[in-house]
């Protein structure tokens, strides 16, 4: 099975939403699922565009990787990295941004409140777009009803197929993950496993959705 003259996207890590210049608000994602996937779609030779938010992990062989902070600046490097054959979105994108944080706050005044502004939805947006990917993949990190609400989401966001996780556990941050794969014609559940596992099982099944 080969992804040779195919161009796959994927998105991994977390964004960074600034409060001000020095600090902000960030999620637990470590984005080792999503840098195993861009390593396994290159093994199979796939040009891979890889749209990291900040993150500390080596940059996997034979990827083309771009480094971003807020998922608006995700949202721009993914618009920018199209027309791709497939998409795997595995970046957990802050759902808000905070409003106005051009100025450091100062301690001492009141205590600050934050306001928040709902982000763009990344992937939703290219679900919709002109320039929509042949095969669309969402990921979904769920804590309970995880098949119900992933299921729930592939619809909603008009993806192909969903990638689902219990993160109830350890998953976020560990090397190790218990998946379920949502397409057009059922479920499948895939045994714990590592998350490099993971990637290789699923780029094989991309290849192969792709012939
Ligand atoms: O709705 P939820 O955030 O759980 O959806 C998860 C999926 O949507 C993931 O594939 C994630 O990368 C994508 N997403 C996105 N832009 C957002 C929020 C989520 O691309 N603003």
């Amino acid at each position: 099975m080969t992804l040779a003259g195919r161009h796959v996207l994927v998105t991994a890590g977390p964004t960074h939403e600034p409060i001000d210049p020095v600090r902000y608000l960030a999620n637990r994602s470590s984005g080792k699922q999503g840098f195993a996937i861009a390593a396994a779609l290159a093994a199979l030779g796939a040009r891979v565009t890889l749209v990291a938010g900040p993150v500390t992990l080596p940059t996997p062989e034979g990827v083309d990787r771009i480094d971003v902070e807020t998922a608006l600046e995700m949202a721009a490097a993914v618009e920018a990295a199209l027309p791709v054959d497939v998409a795997a979105m595995v970046a957990a994108v802050a759902d808000w941004r905070v409003e106005g944080s051009a100025q450091k706050i100062k301690k001492g005044g009141e205590t600050p409140v934050l306001r928040l502004v709902e982000n763009p939805d990344i992937l939703a947006t290219l679900a919709r777009s002109a320039q929509r990917p042949t095969l669309l993949i969402g990921f979904a990190a769920e804590t309970e009803r995880v098949l119900e609400h992933a299921s729930a989401k592939r619809e909603r966001k008009a993806v192909d197929w969903i990638v689902a996780n219990d993160v109830s556990g350890d998953v976020m941050g560990g090397a190790a993950n218990t998946v379920h794969l949502i397409t057009q014609t059922g479920v499948e559940s895939w045994e714990r496993m590592p998350k490099d596992a993971v990637a290789s099982r699923l780029a094989e099944r991309i290849a192969a959705a792709l012939v």
